[in-house]
Order: C-alpha cells, then sequence, then structure tokens
C-alpha cells in the first residue's frame, strides 16, 4: 500500500503508469487508458462510477489537464453549462452551446454525463429571482425550465441534480423564490416534470452540509421519506462534500446516513468533493486530506447503494475553492502541475483493496 507515498516517488509512478496508458497530449485529450490503471476503471471493479466536474473551456486548457479528463474518469458533470443562467438566460432563450460541447466530449469517450442542475437558487437569472410572479406564472416558467432541459437531453444525461440545495443548516427551507412563491411542493413538482421529460434519468436532490447527521440532514432525510411516499419519481440523494481539514463528516455518520436512504429505496452519490485546506498546503494537511478523502470513500465504498463518486474538477489548477473561500486552496487530488497528491494515491488504495 502506498498511502502516503512520498511526492517524487508519487509522481514518477504516475508518469509512468499514465505512459502505460499510452496518454498522449494530443488536442482532444489522452486516448482512453486501459481501464485497470484509472480511477475509473479501479472503481468499477467496485461497481462505482468514478467522476469529477470540468469547466466548458477545457479545450483550450494545458494538456495535462486534457491527458486526466480524457482518461481518468467514467462520469463527468458541467461545471456550470447546465445551470439556468447558462441554458435560460431570458423567458423566450434557451441556449446550450457549452453544455452540447461538453455532452459531445464525454459521449465522444464513452463518459456518462451528471446533469447539473435544474432548480437552484443560485446561478440564476434575475429575470426568474426577480420577477413579481403569481404562483401559477411561476409554475409554468419552472415546468417549462425543467422539461425543456431534461428534454434536450434525454437518454444522455444518466441522472440529473434536479433540486440543488434546498435547506438551511438547521433544516428549515431555504427561502427561494420557488419556496416563497409555489411552497414545498416546488420540490415534487421539479421532480415529477423531469421525469416525464426524460423517464430513464435517475433524478437527485443534492445538498451540502447534510453528509453526516445533523439538523440539515435529517431534513434531507425526512424529504426524501415524504417523497418516497408520495410516489415522487426520485432516485437518489446527492452529498456534495466540499468539506475543510476541520470539518468533514466521519465515516461512521457518513455511513449511517448512507444506510437510513438505502432503506427507502434510494441511492446516494458523492457528487461534488473537495477538500479545501487554508494556505499554505503543508505536507501535514496534505495528508490530513487525503485521509478525509479515503474515509468518505470508504463509506462510499462500504454503502451498498453509493453508486458515483465525483471530485468538483480535480486539478488544483482549475477549481472553484481559491475565488469562493479567499485563503483556501489546494483542495483537489492533483496539483497545479497535474501531478498526484497524497489525496490520490490514498483514492487509488482504497480502490485498488
Ligand atoms: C460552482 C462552480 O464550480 C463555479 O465555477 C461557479 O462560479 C459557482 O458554482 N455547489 C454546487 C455547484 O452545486 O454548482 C457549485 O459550483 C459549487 C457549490
Amino acid at each position: 500500500m502506498r498511502r502516503y507515498s512520498p511526492p517524487a516517488v508519487a509522481v514518477a509512478a504516475f508518469v509512468l503508469s499514465m505512459a502505460a496508458a499510452g496518454c498522449d497530449s494530443g488536442a482532444d485529450g489522452g486516448d482512453p487508458a486501459p481501464a485497470d490503471t484509472t480511477l475509473a476503471g479501479l472503481a468499477a471493479k467496485h461497481d462505482l462510477l468514478f467522476g469529477t466536474a470540468f469547466d466548458a473551456n477545457f479545450a483550450t486548457l494545458e494538456p495535462g489537464y486534457r491527458d486526466i479528463l480524457g482518461s481518468q474518469f467514467a462520469v463527468v458533470t458541467p461545471g456550470n453549462s447546465m445551470k439556468w443562467d447558462a441554458t435560460q438566460p431570458s423567458r423566450t432563450t434557451f441556449r446550450y452551446t457549452n453544455a452540447d460541447a461538453q455532452v459531445a466530449y464525454a459521449e465522444g469517450r464513452g463518459m456518462k454525463i451528471r446533469g447539473h442542475t435544474l432548480v437552484w437558487h443560485s446561478q440564476l437569472p434575475s429575470w426568474v429571482s426577480a420577477g413579481n410572479w403569481t404562483k401559477q406564472q411561476l409554475m409554468d416558467i419552472l415546468r417549462e425550465h425543467v422539461q425543456t432541459v431534461a428534454a434536450r437531453y434525454k437518454g444522455r444525461v444518466y441522472a440529473w441534480d434536479v433540486v440543488n440545495e434546498p435547506f438551511e443548516e438547521n433544516g428549515t427551507r431555504r427561502q427561494s423564490v420557488f419556496q416563497r412563491v409555489i411552497g414545498d411542493d416546488y420540490i415534487a413538482l421539479a421532480f415529477q416534470w423531469a421525469h416525464e421529460a426524460d423517464p430513464d434519468a435517475r433524478l437527485y436532490l443534492n445538498e451540502y452540509n447534510a453528509e453526516g447527521l445533523g439538523a440539515k440532514s435529517n431534513a434531507v432525510y425526512a424529504l426524501a421519506q415524504q417523497l418516497v411516499a408520495a410516489g415522487v419519481p426520485i432516485h437518489g440523494i446527492g452529498m456534495q462534500m466540499h468539506v475543510t481539514e476541520t470539518f468533514y463528516p466521519s465515516t461512521n455518520d457518513l455511513l449511517v446516513n448512507m444506510r437510513r436512504i438505502e432503506d427507502l429505496g434510494l441511492d446516494v452519490d458523492i457528487t461534488e468533493m473537495d477538500v479545501r485546506l487554508q494556505l499554505p498546503a503543508t505536507q501535514t494537511k496534505l495528508a490530513a486530506q487525503a485521509s478525509i478523502y479515503r474515509g468518505v470513500l470508504d463509506a462510499c465504498l462500504a454503502a451498498r447503494n453509493c453508486r458515483a463518486f465525483t471530485i468538483w474538477d480535480f486539478s488544483d489548477a482549475h477549481s472553484w475553492i481559491p475565488s469562493t473561500f479567499p485563503g483556501f486552496g489546494a483542495a483537489l487530488i492533483f496539483d497545479e502541475e497535474y501531478r498526484p497528491k497524497p489525496a490520490y494515491w490514498a483514492i487509488r488504495s482504497a480502490l485498488e483493496k
């Protein structure tokens, strides 16, 4: 086991494994690597999809980025291009330029696509959030959005984060425009509409800070229970897993939560994991980060209903953390030069078991 390999050895081993995998720096990314040398291939042996988010400008990025993106993952999530502000910037305009490019990229490599996200209070254009809507008007708008975007990718997006971040930290409903104007039912309606538009897609409710046990995860669980009881087409809970070196769920709490969700007949995916560090990132912090990734992956591997493990981009060169949380960074499993970090080796060693 090489859980915390010294960086120099780790880099050499990774470069060798990528070379053995036939990775190149071709214009459109590396050739698919032999399955058993990649994170995707190792995870497949556990019936687990290993994924990453990526952004639409991938084609212009460094060869190092393209090689890893093109070879290591079984599923990709467009980081921004399927959000409401991107897909429906005005009431009468639907726009899919970046989303279509990302879907085509993934399909060209046999990767699955996770759609993200149909209903969210953020990256929501002001024509929606600032409108003075009646309940019926906003229901019409929501239905049109959900059905149009889900139908666009029917049969191509295998899973959708239908509703994103509907709760506050204390477990009450977030007072988004949808909650305020439509009321509690907007969530069930969105799932129903998404299901009508793409009956084969797996439909998820996605949330952050609701991975372990607490008020917020209890609220997600209670809602899931209600939706299942009401026959709403929901198939899983997405656990975003944006955590820090000091704030993360224990493997045990995670597993307890995953298992109660399994008892409802629902899947549970890790959808956006990163572990942000207060900079500078020391070796000690990188080792702690590795064991946090490992603890989450261990829970996912132990839970029968955890089907996917997705990180929110893979290299510290392209992460949302530094601009959103000033002073934090180094949150992913490859460094800014695309060298594997201790977290990469910790993940690998869990998958190699
Ligand atoms: C982030 C993107 O990565 C950034 O590029 C963007 O500026 C803001 O949103 N939870 C989510 C994701 O569900 O959609 C967010 O993505 C990160 C937090």
